[in-house]
């Protein structure tokens, strides 16, 4: 009889146990979401829309200082070389190297345009940054240097190398993966090989490494190097042409 009961006791319990585990399990779902948050995702409704005239800090800057700037012994969390962390937006704020509004004002645009090969950001023999991505931190500084985000309304429906991929990759990648400092081997600025055998976007689509790498999958390295994952509907984006074939268009 005694016996019985505490089995009872026992079954109760573990119900009243589930129910209550159940009951919480939302909100803790709810509390996750709110706080893994990592920028420009497709469809977050708490996000404006991006304004073609406004530069972003998360989707348009970071990823250039992450790519261009932050790599081991330069300007990371770890190595700061020269007081300098370009890794998080507070980080560049406090490093002292801009004045908001005031562009021509900034020691960081001063590095990035330097002529003197002693002096340039990022040095040699890594490639200056393109016009267009200097013009990009010059007009956010001068917009106040916010620490600004937006819905980008990826799209997934019309993905191609051309308008897609390799935007993206030049966004996020190709300051690690160029002609003269091609991590691990990977020159990204091209579709093709490149002439001394590095691996271009095809190969690294078909051999498996582009999509492992991003998503942080099997034995490959986590990319971008140094920085958080990229956000879902570019992962979305970069699989969608993976699976097409990465076709050259
Ligand atoms: C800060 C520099 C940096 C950035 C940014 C970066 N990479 Fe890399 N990447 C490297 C280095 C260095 C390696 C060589 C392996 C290592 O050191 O982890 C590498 C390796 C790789 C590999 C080979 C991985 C493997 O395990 O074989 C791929 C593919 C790759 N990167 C793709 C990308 C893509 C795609 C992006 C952008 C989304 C990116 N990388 C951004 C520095 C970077």
């Amino acid at each position: 009889m005694n016996l019985r009961y505490s089995v009872f006791i026992l079954t109760l319990s573990f119900f009243v146990m589930t129910f209550y585990a159940c009951q919480h399990e939302p909100v803790e779902t709810i509390n996750g979401n709110n706080g893994g948050g990592n920028g420009n995702g497709n469809g977050n409704n708490s996000l404006p829309p991006c304004d073609p005239d406004t530069v972003y800090f998360e989707q348009d800057i970071l990823p250039l200082f992450i790519s261009n700037c932050t790599m081991s012994g330069c300007h990371n969390s770890t190595t700061h070389a020269e007081g300098i962390d370009l890794s998080s937006y507070a980080a560049v704020m406090s490093s002292n190297v801009l004045t908001p509004g005031q562009a021509w004002n900034s020691e960081l645009v001063e590095a990035i345009t330097e002529t003197d090969p002693d002096k340039i950001m990022p040095p040699p023999p890594m490639p200056p940054m393109p016009a267009s991505q200097i013009n990009l931190i010059k007009k956010w500084i001068n917009q106040g240097a916010l620490n600004l985000k937006c819905d980008n309304g990826c799209d997934t429906t019309n993905v191609t190398y051309n308008g897609t991929i390799k935007p993206l990759l030049q966004n996020s990648c190709t300051g690690c993966h160029n002609t003269s400092s091609p991590g691990g081997g990977y020159n990204l600025t091209n579709y093709a090989d490149d002439a001394v055998g590095n691996f271009g976007v095809q190969s690294s689509a078909l051999n498996g490494s582009l999509s492992g790498s991003v998503n942080h999958t099997g034995l490959y390295s986590h990319m971008p190097k140094g920085g958080s994952k990229l956000p879902q509907c570019q992962l979305d984006q970069i699989r969608i042409w993976v699976d097409a074939g990465a076709p050259n268009n």
